[in-house]
């Protein structure tokens, strides 16, 4: 398949090509905080037995930082070839933790049966946002949470410029060099200037059936932490 502008209806494609290199570059682009800000969702998560469902796990890093926290752990994507990656990464966790493959617009699971949900710059890749939190609301207990984090724009004016050079002109080279499909990191750059943030994003939650949401800013907002609560 080539990269050349995917659409998010084949996005799962071009995630598969470029799954080889994927969590490589992810190091790369965000000089290693991605793992950083994925252990962010650790002071939000549930105390006791729970269930956790991460969506567009992808290669399965969201999960396992987080994987000692919970009794059994679902990682659900549509790129088959980023969920092998993950399921060998996981794999000396045995059956605690499962891939599968599947939708977050169409989550083939029974309604209330999970105690957490995360999303880790998974949600600005899905087709219909407000149909993904409206499945998170249905397979979420009530009472519980869903943890969505994504990229952003910074917020503050001054370094506003730096951080669209970065984006625009940086990302896409890094993203280029080290997986050879710059187009893929070009897209993912455009996505993260157009998507809604911060409050605007809070509220299409609480539309879609959350009944609180906030927003934690990291690193001068470029990436949020979104918390919905059932
Ligand atoms: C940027 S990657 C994020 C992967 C992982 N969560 C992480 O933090 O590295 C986005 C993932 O979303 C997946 N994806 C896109 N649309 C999806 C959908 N409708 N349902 C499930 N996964 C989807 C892609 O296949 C890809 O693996």
């Amino acid at each position: 398949m080539s990269t050349d502008s995917p659409s998010r209806e084949n996005i799962h494609e071009m995630f598969d090509t470029i799954s080889p290199t994927y969590d490589r570059v992810n190091r790369v682009i965000t000089l290693g905080m991605d793992q950083m800000w994925r252990r962010k969702f650790r002071k939000f998560m549930p105390t006791g037995k729970s269930r956790l469902l991460d969506l567009a796990t992808g290669t399965g890093d969201q999960i396992l930082a987080l994987v000692d926290l919970v009794d059994e752990a679902i990682g659900l994507d549509l790129a088959e070839d980023m969920l092998r990656i993950g399921q060998e990464k996981c794999r000396q966790y045995g059956d605690k933790v499962k891939m599968v493959c599947g939708s977050a617009l169409k989550v083939p699971f029974e309604d209330q049966c999970f105690d957490v949900i995360t999303m880790s710059f998974g949600i600005r890749n899905v087709t219909n946002p407000e149909i993904a939190f409206q499945e998170m609301v249905r397979v979420l207990k009530p009472g519980s949470r869903a943890l969505i984090l994504e990229g952003a724009m910074v917020k503050n004016s001054w370094i506003k410029p730096f951080h669209l050079f970065y984006l625009r002109k940086i990302l896409p080279r890094l993203g280029g060099l080290f997986s050879g499909h710059k187009s893929a990191y070009n897209y993912l750059n455009q996505t993260i200037e157009t998507f809604p943030c911060g409050q605007t994003f809070c509220d299409l939650m609480l539309k879609n059936g959350f009944k609180q949401a906030e927003c934690h800013n990291y690193t001068f907002g470029s990436v949020r932490l979104y918390v919905g609560y059932t």
